[in-house]
């Protein structure tokens, strides 16, 4: 049987992912759902992504989308495409995370079992890299969870097909 794919993104009400090559905001309790959802696991990411975050190898399987594969770490698989990386991940640890950016959401909003949503309750004017529409996929809503801090207000939301 295939492994459960998940998707986990953070977006804004505009939903934005992306904002100079950076996260338009800087949300510890975020970060930390991430990191601990993720953890003995095996994350899915596109080159920029895994650039932005090159220490995810520690504790985590990691596939990176890319065609320029001889300038990744040694610890990392590689793959040419969203399939490739989905077919590499089955061999390697736990369940499926697509971690992002833009490409990876798009192609594999129709593939994921299970969304999990950082929607932070904001708009992002200047943003460059988004989130697809997720509502006609994962319409069903398993959990929610409000929280905010100093800065940010943002809902936690677990999503089904
Ligand atoms: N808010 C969030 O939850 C979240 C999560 C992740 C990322 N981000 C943000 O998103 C931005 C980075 O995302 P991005 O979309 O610009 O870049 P990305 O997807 O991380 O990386 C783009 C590169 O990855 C490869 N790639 C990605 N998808 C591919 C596919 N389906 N097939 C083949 N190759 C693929 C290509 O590499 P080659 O050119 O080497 O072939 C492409 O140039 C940053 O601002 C980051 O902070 C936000």
């Amino acid at each position: 049987m295939p492994k459960r794919l998940h998707l986990i993104v953070a977006c804004s009400e505009n939903r934005v992912i992306g904002r100079r090559g950076g996260l338009p905001w800087s949300i510890p309790e975020d970060t930390a759902f991430f990191q601990e959802k993720t953890l003995g696991q095996t994350v899915i990411m596109g080159a920029r992504s895994f650039g932005e975050w090159p220490s995810c190898v520690r504790g985590r399987d990691v596939v990176v989308v890319t065609h320029a594969a001889a300038s990744l770490p040694a610890a990392i698989h590689p793959a040419t495409s969203l399939p490739e990386a989905i077919a590499k991940a089955q061999t390697l640890r736990g369940d499926v995370y697509l971690c992002g950016g833009q490409r990876i959401y798009e192609e594999g909003l129709p593939l994921a079992d299970m969304l999990h949503l950082t929607l932070v309750h904001t708009e992002i004017a200047d943003g460059d890299t988004f989130f697809p529409d997720w509502r006609i996929h994962f319409a069903q809503e398993i959990a929610r969870r409000e929280s905010r801090d100093a800065r940010w207000r943002y809902t936690f939301l677990t999503l089904a097909p």
